[in-house]
């Protein structure tokens, strides 16, 4: 496991070593805007380079973007370099829908293909490569409800391009509890007169901490900026938002429009996974809370990752709400709790309980955790 690990680092280290120092460093751009990448075909790749896809066979607007950019006015010592090499993830050249993904005609329509996008960034092809098209957009768009209606209403049918969904309506998608089979990510969250509209409102005792009960733990007004990670259809910002806590929602679309919904509620979504490092500076933020998707379906690694980063962007002082962390029996005394001990955190609140709506027999379990960075280094 860990020597594959290793392989795939340097591979994909080597590969973005070719492609910046060997085939792709001419480049250039035409007069039609059209990408020309010059010797793309004159040398083999590495014979080490395992399953990656040979260079010359990677999309020539892949290699626009990734090529190596001088910068016009040369040497920058911000950048220490006279050339920047835009960023895509390391895996991307080794799925071979990356081929369809940059395959559009450069200033004309984005081909519809959401799905096939959100696959190849979950597998981590992330961040994905810029495209130069546009869109598709929702034929008759309709503006977004103003604030403070947009946080509880529906928005309109017209707000989404539905293609990568298998509802096609909101309505649909409001029913689908009631008459759709089969696993959905966040099943009941587009109801909003639901489910939605209790949670976090009042603690219910046990592994339900209400926000106000979190808050209460420090000075009233101190928390005002956080995360969400993985936060459905962003009713923790909403909610956080109504006590004037600006809290950004990160979600992917897994068969339901989460990003357009949350950004008409009037609370910002981002489209970023589990995986990508979280895209804010050291010791900012006061808070970051995640329901129910930190969870045993991340790998035991990544989710190590995934906790000190949250340890490093939160402030001194700044709350991690590990909420309805799931697992299974003897995992989260054995795996996950030293797994989470050892970042660093004090223990404000500290929770387990039974899942058991699948039957007790599964014996799956519950954390919520209210954590706190340290004031101070605790090294
Ligand atoms: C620009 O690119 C197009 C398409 O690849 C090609 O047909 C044309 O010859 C190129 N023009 C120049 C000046 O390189
Ligand atoms: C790329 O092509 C240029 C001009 O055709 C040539 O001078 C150069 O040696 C080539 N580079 C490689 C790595 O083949
Ligand atoms: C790019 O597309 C727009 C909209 O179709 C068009 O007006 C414009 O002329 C195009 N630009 C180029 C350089 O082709
Ligand atoms: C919404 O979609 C469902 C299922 O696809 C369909 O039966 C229904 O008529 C649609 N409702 C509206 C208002 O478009
Ligand atoms: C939110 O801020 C507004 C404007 O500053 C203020 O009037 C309101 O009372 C605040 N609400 C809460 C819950 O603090």
């Amino acid at each position: 496991m860990e020597t594959f690990y290793l392989f795939i680092l340097l591979s994909s280290n080597l590969l973005t070593f070719f492609i910046s120092t060997t085939f792709y460093s001419s480049c250039s751009l035409n007069s039609t805007g059209k990408i020309t990448p010059v010797n793309a075909t004159a040398t083999q790749p590495p014979p080490d380079a395992g399953n990656i896809q040979r260079t010359s066979d990677l999309p020539p607007e892949f290699l626009a973007f990734t090529s190596p950019q001088p910068l016009p006015f040369g040497m920058n010592s911000n950048f220490d370099s006279d050339k920047l090499y835009p960023p895509v993830g390391s895996p991307c050249t080794l799925f071979h829908e990356l081929k369809d993904f940059m395959s559009y005609t450069v200033n004309g329509s984005c081909p519809d293909d959401e799905l096939l996008a959100q696959k190849l960034l979950l597998k981590g092809c992330e961040p994905l490569p810029r495209r130069r098209c546009r869109p598709p957009t929702p034929p008759e768009y309709v503006e977004p409800y103003p604030i403070p209606q947009s946080y509880w209403s529906t928005p309109s049918d017209s707000s989404v391009v539905w293609t990568a969904y298998t509802c096609k309506n909101y309505s649909c998608l409001i029913n689908r509890k009631h008459n759709q089979k089969g696993f959905d990510d966040c099943k009941d969250c587009f109801d909003l007169a639901g489910r939605e509209k209790t949670r976090w409102v009042e603690g219910k005792g046990g592994i339900d901490f209400g926000i106000d009960e979190v808050l209460a733990v420090k000075k009233r007004g101190t928390i005002r900026i956080g995360l969400d990670i993985g936060g459905g259809v962003g009713t923790f910002a909403v909610r956080m938002k109504e006590r004037n806590i600006t809290i950004i929602t990160t979600s992917m679309n897994l068969n339901g429009p989460f990003n357009s919904f949350i950004a008409s509620r009037g609370v910002v979504p981002m489209y970023i996974s589990v995986s990508q490092r979280l895209p804010f500076f050291d010791n900012t933020l006061d808070i970051v809370h995640s329901m129910h998707v930190l969870s045993n379906w991340i790998p035991t690694t990544l989710l190590h990752f995934l906790f000190f980063d949250i340890y490093r962007v939160l402030r001194p002082g700044g709350l991690f709400w590990l909420d309805r962390f799931f697992c299974v029996g003897e995992e989260l005394e054995g795996v996950y709790v030293p797994l989470l001990i050892s970042v660093g955190f004090n223990k404000v609140k500290w929770v387990v309980g039974k899942k058991l709506d699948r039957g007790p027999e599964l014996r799956e379990m519950y954390l919520s955790a209210l954590l706190e960075k340290p004031l101070a280094n605790s090294w």
